[in-house]
């Protein structure tokens, strides 16, 4: 059984929804994080008043570094969220995605391999190296038809899928040439609490909120598969501890969404909750120019992981915006230094 686990990137969005699951179900996690811009101490409060918690700031390329935590904590099981994960950055800055998605997966791959071959017979049967990746290797989807499947071919139109499909086939070299016992998981698009104000829910909200204008690339016909980030840690931990070895499991909400009806629901739980003085939110939506190679669809069936795995997500997509929303009003403390110092909601990923 798995109990002493290496979380990759768990100073993230889902990084950190994956630390606090796992403390409150007595793991023992270590989280490994170099905290880049989007990495946040501050959404690991909760988890580090747990005995069980213990952070390290390192570069998951560092191999040394991250053979020797392994070895002093008796690691069990990896769980790599670690990535450059926007995909308007990857348009403007391709580089990076290719040193820590691609170059940094391979040189935490040699760290957990050196590591499992120094495990005994029965520890080594039990590990397990489970890479955390998205629907977006799959590439583009019809807007009529089409769902993504664990057979869907590999086709990744922006360079931040292209390093993650990259990954994904260095993670299962791994394990059909080292033996190394790997699992992936594929999911959707994610939101709720913690969720770096880049992306179009919170970049919405607080836009919203501040009744700035809402820029929608394109027509904002694009749909996206919406799962609440919780929904998703909790289909990780199941994926970790029962997934077999050498398998993909795709993991998604079955919540397709155009993103102009996201951000129009989004406008109007705002106007409930705080409206704005003689006017409703979505006048502020405006289309912008489109987000260069952007896929138009993606759809996840997740019914290997229900089958196998027994996972469900709890929330349905109008019950964890809404909680999503109430999230942002409650915790200003967490979001108002990033649109202060960090990154205040310019567009990203234009190409000249
Ligand atoms: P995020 O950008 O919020 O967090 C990434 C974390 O990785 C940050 O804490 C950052 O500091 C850390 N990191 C980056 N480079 C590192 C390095 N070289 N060494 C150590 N730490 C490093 O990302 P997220 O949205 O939480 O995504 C986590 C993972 O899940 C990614 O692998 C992503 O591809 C995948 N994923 C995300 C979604 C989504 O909707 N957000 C959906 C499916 C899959
Ligand atoms: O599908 C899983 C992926 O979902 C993850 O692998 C990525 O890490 C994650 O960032 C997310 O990628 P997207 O590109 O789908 O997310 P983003 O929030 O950037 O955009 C969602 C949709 O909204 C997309 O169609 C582009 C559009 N958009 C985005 C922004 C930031 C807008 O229309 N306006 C915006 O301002």
């Amino acid at each position: 059984m798995i109990r002493r686990v290496l979380v990759t990137g768990g100073a993230g969005f889902i990084g950190s929804a994956v630390c606090r699951l796992l403390v409150a179900r007595g793991y023992h996690v270590v989280c490994l994080d170099k905290l880049t811009y989007a990495g946040n101490r501050a959404s690991l409060r909760d988890a580090e008043a747990e005995p069980g918690f213990h952070f390290v700031r390192a570069d998951i390329a560092d191999t040394e570094t991250v053979l020797e935590l392994l070895r002093n904590e008796r690691i069990e099981g990896i769980m790599h969220l670690a990535a450059e994960s926007h995909v308007d950055r990857s348009i403007d800055s391709p580089a990076a995605f290719v040193e820590t998605n691609v170059v940094g997966t391979v040189r935490l791959l040699d760290a957990a391999l050196a590591h499992w071959r120094t495990l005994p017979a029965r520890a080594r049967e039990h590990f397990r190296f489970h890479h955390v990746s998205t629907d977006e290797v799959f590439g583009d989807l019809p807007f009529d038809s089409g769902v993504f499947t664990e057979a869907t071919p590999y086709a990744p139109s922006s360079p931040y899928s292209a390093s993650k499909a990259a990954s994904d086939h260095f993670v299962r070299a791994w394990h059909e040439t080292y033996g190394l016992p790997v699992v992936l998981s594929n999911c959707s698009n994610n939101y709720g609490p913690f969720h770096f104000p880049e992306k179009l829910i919170p970049l919405t909200i607080l836009n919203a909120l501040e009744g700035r204008p809402l820029p929608v690339y394109g027509r904002g016909e694009n749909v996206r598969d919406w799962l609440f980030v919780e929904d998703h840690a909790a289909a990780l931990e199941r994926v970790l501890t029962q997934g077999r070895p050498g398998e993909t499991y795709l993991i998604g909400g079955r919540a397709e969404a155009t993103n102009l009806s996201v951000v129009e629901a989004i406008c109007d739980i705002l106007d409930r909750r705080q409206p704005l003085p003689g006017m409703v939110r979505r006048s502020l939506i405006g289309f912008v120019a489109d987000r260069p190679g952007h896929d138009r669809r993606y759809a996840i069936d997740p019914a290997k992981a229900e089958r196998e795995l027994g996972w469900t997500p709890n929330e349905s997509f109008a019950s964890g915006l809404s909680k999503t929303v109430d999230w942002y009003l409650a915790n200003r403390w967490w979001w108002e230094p990033i649109r202060a110092s960090n990154y205040a909601g310019e567009r990203l990923g234009r190409v000249a």
